[in-house]
């Protein structure tokens, strides 16, 4: 019987399934229905020591449907960070651990660039017993405009240096949120490493316009009739982050052995994340999904990747992950294969008997079943 539990980092888990940092995390009374439900972790939505620059918008959501409109496939938030003040986390991430303390729960944090803030968050955090922290270096909108987010994930060198002043300060695991909006990702990647970082999470959202209302001419969603530019998540973005996790996957094995990978974007099932994982994750994280289909979804979803697992004879999630890696290859090695097959089947061809005169008795059967194809 196939197991989903897993340890990554030293941090013991039912299953690999973790609520990524958003709404599904952004209080105790959401976090608790988390882990009454069976979710493997929660990541609490990203919090800062000054709640009170934080101020969030109505509509702040758009939503991309399938033609039919039955299905909602990409989702587009202009969310901040958590406007909750950080003394009222405090008191929700001890409480949190008090009713569950054999659960992971990790603080996502995010402060700008300066040595003592994000030391204080880290040791105050830390302090009300949270397992580990996701450093948001990812939020595509708001938070940029003050040098935060994705303005720090983009600086190699920043990023290098934040996470050293982390590391420093924590005693627990710390995964670096990457995003998704640069060219190549390996490079954020590699230095959040070397700056110390346990782990790596990727992606955060894509920014995006969701769309232009053909009535109003205004693009969404119209707040007092203008927008900004917004994070792009849900199951629109999986290929771009399956892409982006076997990036960090093959950084992470041919320079960071043994850190951990944890993969977002778009997983909806217990496929999705089979996929993931067999693209070097070691958790899977999801956000939008549980805003479309609740808590419960955990049940199908670990319902759906031990089936995978059973009917690949795969015990646990080590026995397959990032074992679809080795199939990665340049586009040049493709076509050397390619001609390399029909070079084969070429000469294979042409050993074929084509008269009676050809048939040998020590190649008889081959013989035979080459004439079978
Ligand atoms: C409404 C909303 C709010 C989010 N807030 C945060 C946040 O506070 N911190 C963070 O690191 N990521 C945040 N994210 C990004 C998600 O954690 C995740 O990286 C992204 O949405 C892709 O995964 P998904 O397709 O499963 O949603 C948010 C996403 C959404 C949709």
């Amino acid at each position: 019987m196939p197991t989903l539990a897993t340890t990554v980092d030293g941090l013991k888990m039912p299953n690999p399934f973790v609520i990524g940092s958003g709404p599904p995390g952004t209080n105790l009374n959401v976090i608790a229905k988390a882990f009454q439900e069976g979710w493997g972790a929660v990541i609490a939505k990203t919090v800062s020591l000054d709640a009170s620059k934080v101020i969030n918008v109505t509509p702040r959501y758009g939503k991309l449907h399938s033609s039919d409109g039955k299905e909602v496939i990409g989702w587009e938030n202009i969310e901040l960070i958590s406007d909750r003040p950080f003394k009222i986390w405090e008191e929700e991430f001890k409480k949190c651990k008090d009713m569950f303390p054999d659960r992971i729960l990790i603080a996502s944090i995010m402060e700008e660039y300066a040595k003592e803030r994000w030391v204080e968050l880290v040791e105050r955090s830390q302090a009300c017993g949270v397992d580990g922290f996701e450093l948001n270096f990812s939020c595509p909108h708001g938070l940029p405009e003050r040098k935060m987010g994705s303005a720090m994930g983009q600086d190699p060198d920043i990023l290098e240096e934040v996470c050293g002043w982390v590391k420093g300060a924590s005693k627990i695991p710390v995964w670096a949120k990457m995003t998704p909006n640069i060219t190549h990702i390996e490079d954020p990647s590699r230095a959040a490493l070397r700056g110390g970082a346990t782990g790596l999470s990727a992606i955060n959202t894509i920014r995006s316009v969701i769309g232009v209302n053909l009535e109003t001419l205004r693009p969404e969603p119209s707040v007092e009739g203008y927008t900004t530019p917004g994070g792009y998540s849900s199951r629109a973005v999986k290929p771009i982050a399956l892409r982006m996790v076997m990036e960090c996957a093959q950084l992470i094995r041919m320079e960071f052995p043994g850190r951990s990978l944890s993969a977002i974007g778009g997983v909806e099932s217990g496929h999705d994340a089979a996929e993931f994982i067999l693209l070097g994750g070691d958790t899977v994280q999801v956000c939008t999904g549980v805003m479309k289909f609740g808590y419960e979804h955990v049940k199908p979803m670990c319902e759906q990747l031990l089936a995978f697992m059973a009917k690949h004879k795969f015990e646990t999630l080590a026995d397959f992950k990032g074992k679809s890696l080795d199939y990665f290859t340049t586009h040049a090695d493709l076509v050397k294969r390619q001609a390399e097959r029909k070079a084969a089947q070429k000469a294979a061809a042409t050993k074929m008997v084509k008269s009676d005169g050809e048939w040998s008795g020590s190649d008889f059967v081959k013989q035979s079943n080459d004439l079978a194809r």
